[in-house]
């Protein structure tokens, strides 16, 4: 890992959390290997070497539990999920290098070996331990098949996890109050010894490992309080049939042991890498060369500063739910294996189902496979996904929102911008204009390139989105404020300008947004009759010049149908309600709103005067039939009247709205959604959109400092 900014000299792998073979995918798993893939699309992009991995994780209870079930044995269970995952990923055009699995060799072999070199460098150790037993089933409860009570925070809690409550990891023995859930009798506990991974002898080094951590601040924050004072060694065994047999040595007598699942899943993330150096040779691609230093072996629990420069560059892409596994047990499993570090650990937030967590028991979830059979495009989906929100905050999946974002900002504005330009260009030059990029349009290229590099460097990928739908909103614009249609007969010279810049624009929006919307992009570069592929340029293209002729484009994206979501909205209400009458899942709303956190970034006082609001008065309200949520405005702000659609139905009733003084912020994009203008937004917190106001009389049109 270098303190280097991308792109380093060093190759670079990007993961994300395995899923476990077990269930179908559902929206919530799809956001890590959408941002994922995005991002290691966007590190090539900057000319970083990249390899993008990951593997089903075929061990662990719940596969065991799951399979026992289906009566099947559980590698035949896991393997046909694993097949199902390997072939639903390129449908979202999740691209990876190589996706293996825990169970196989590469990963089984590589595993031991780690463990065994834990042992030498004297990490691990023997303890006697007291692990739920049940005397009825005559079997060892480990993780799931035990629940009870989080002895942190009270809460409901799995055998090895807190999983509604404060997402500790928990070790065997700890939780309390031990049911088993195969009986649901209460679990007895024996003595047992089992093997532990010192932790402690870390301590030093994963707090520097912590402060040296890039990515997202959840990520680099909540680890803190974990390590702390004594951190809790890790009992990496247990008594189970299924998982990467213990490498016991004869003597141990701990034959009998796996490992646990927890030690060989983020293995996998080197395994898999292994395995693509493995397919395409050291020369294109070096899996040592980023996991290992030089090749060589190191160990030892002392930071030593100059080794890791020449290592490559680690990212995890995770949920929020293994941060701790992350960023606390993995960094030391690997510094005690002599391994590098990661560089950045980038871990969303949740996806959820109506305002709350998605639940696969529940069926409160939108699954890969229901997105598909609707029929839309994968990176409609990849679009929503990384524009949304910031990555730490959590998305809620509604096709209205979808629906809408797709209508408004993919179509109206991004597709459009496209096929107008293209258009144009085709039929009246045949291709694009001979004339030099306009200083104007060359600056607002380079920006937008400066702004991508930027993102990624702070893994914020919600830019990444963002730059490209800002060029074409600005090519919108510029093609409105020329009109090169009033200049093609009487000044032909300016009409070639203006259809170059925007040619240009057009094709820097495809360089720039091919991470997002990676075929989409490949379908402009076609359009344009570019050599080769959209993925395999860099940055600086998107101020190449495109060639002089092609032929006539087609549309973009076409627009998402309202009855096509009504029904498909109708599914997941029924779902969500269905569901949400759980008493649990209600006492947990009662009053608490989680917050977002704060951002991280400061603006200066110059960004702010950037931003142009302005107290206004609702004198009009009026529905937006077709759509769920919005509304459409007149606010009068002194100057003028604005129209303004807004996201405010069932929230306020449409007869009360008028008289209301609102903060508008006049100097918002414009938008168009639902086939209305939007002209300015109105300022409102919260989900339930509680109207901003001003507390005086100030006349309307007064600024907002
Ligand atoms: N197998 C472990 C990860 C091992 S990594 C060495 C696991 N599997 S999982 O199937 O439960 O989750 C796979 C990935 O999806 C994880 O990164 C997890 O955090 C993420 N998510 C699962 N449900 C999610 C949401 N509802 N929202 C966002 N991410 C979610 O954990
Ligand atoms: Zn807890």
């Amino acid at each position: 890992m270098s303190d280097q900014e991308f792109p380093t000299d060093n190759p670079a792998v990007v993961t994300v959390g395995l899923p476990y073979a077990n269930g179908d995918l559902h929206v919530g798993h799809l956001r890590g290997y959408v941002d994922g893939d995005v991002y290691a699309r966007a590190l090539r992009r900057l000319g970083q070497q990249t390899a993008f991995v990951c593997g089903s994780d075929m061990h662990g209870t719940p596969i065991v539990v799951n399979a026992g079930d289906a009566g099947v044995d559980p590698e035949e269970y896991a393997l046909d999920y694993h097949e199902i995952y390997a072939e639903t990923f390129p449908q979202f055009n999740v691209e990876f290098d190589n996706y293996g699995h825990t169970h196989d060799e590469t990963n089984t072999e590589l595993t031991r070996e780690f463990v065994r070199t834990w042992v030498e460098n004297d990490h691990v150790y023997e303890k006697e331990i007291q692990v739920g037993y049940d005397p009825e089933a005559d079997q060892w409860l480990p993780d799931r098949f035990v629940e009870g009570t989080c002895p942190y925070c009270g809460e409901k809690a799995r055998g090895d996890e807190c999983d509604e409550g404060c997402q500790r990891h928990l070790e065997p023995g700890e939780i309390e109050d031990p049911v088993s859930t195969r009986t649901g009798n209460p679990a007895e506990y024996r003595t047992r010894e089992h093997k532990f991974l010192r932790l402690n002898d870390f301590q030093e080094y994963l707090q520097g490992c912590i402060d040296r951590l890039e990515g997202t601040s959840n990520a680099q924050n909540q680890p803190r309080e974990w390590i702390e004072g004594d951190l809790q060694d890790l009992c990496i065994t247990r008594d189970m049939e299924w998982g990467v047999d213990y490498p016991a040595r004869e003597d141990e007598g701990a034959e009998d042991l796996v490992l646990y699942v927890w030690v060989d899943a983020p293995i996998e993330y080197v395994a898999s890498t292994k395995q693509y150096t493995e397919r395409v040779g050291p020369d294109a691609y070096d899996w040592e060369e980023v996991w290992k230093v030089g090749g060589e072996q190191r160990h030892g629990t002392e930071w030593d500063d100059d080794w890791t420069d020449e290592a490559g560059e680690i990212v995890h892409v995770i949920g929020p739910d293994i941060i701790q596994h992350h960023a606390v047990f993995w960094p030391a499993m690997l510094r005690g294996a002599g391994y590098n570090e990661p560089r950045a650990i980038m871990a969303t937030g949740f996806v959820t189902i109506g305002g709350e967590s998605l639940s696969t028991s529940r069926n409160r979830a939108v699954w890969a496979d229901e997105y598909l059979d609707a029929g839309f495009h994968p990176d409609l989906f990849r679009y929503y996904i990384v524009s949304g929100s910031g990555l730490e905050t959590d998305v809620d999946f509604s096709w209205d929102r979808f629906a809408e974002r797709v209508n408004g900002e993919l179509v109206g504005n991004v597709g459009n911008f496209l096929y107008r330009s293209l258009l144009f260009a085709q039929r009246n030059y045949g291709g694009t204009p001979a004339a030099d990029t306009s200083d104007e349009v060359c600056e607002r290229i380079e920006d937008a390139i400066e702004a991508f590099e930027t993102a990624v460097n702070e893994y914020e990928l919600r830019t990444l989105a963002d730059v490209g739908v800002e060029l074409a909103n600005f090519g919108n614009e510029y093609i409105q404020r020329n009109e090169p249609w009033n200049l093609v007969d009487d000044e032909p010279e300016r009409a070639r300008q203006v259809i170059s810049d925007c040619v240009q624009l057009s094709k820097a929006v495809a360089v720039l947004l091919q991470p997002v919307l990676p075929e989409k992009a490949e379908r402009v570069w076609g359009q344009l009759s570019e050599q080769g592929s959209v993925a395999d340029v860099s940055l600086d293209a998107a101020l190449e010049t495109p060639p002089a002729e092609f032929g006539e484009p087609t549309e973009l994206f076409s627009q998402v149908e309202d009855d096509h979501i009504v029904g498909l909205n109708d599914q997941l209400q029924r779902r969500v309600e269905a569901t949400s009458g759980d008493e649990d899942e209600a006492s947990e709303d009662d009053g608490e709103i989680e917050l977002e956190p704060l951002e991280d970034g400061r603006i200066g006082f110059e960004s702010f005067q950037d931003i142009d609001m302005r107290v206004g008065e609702i004198v009009a309200a009026e529905d937006i039939e077709d759509s769920d949520n919005l509304v459409e405005l007149a606010v009068d702000i002194g100057v003028e009247t604005r129209q303004v659609v807004a996201g405010l139905k069932g929230l306020h009733g449409l007869e009360e709205l008028p008289g209301t003084r609102v903060v508008l912020l006049a100097n918002m994009e414009k938008a168009e959604l639902f086939g209305r203008e939007s002209n300015g937004m109105v300022l409102a917190a919260g989900e339930d959109a509680d109207l901003l106001t001003t507390h005086d009389d100030s006349p309307l049109g007064t600024r907002i400092h």
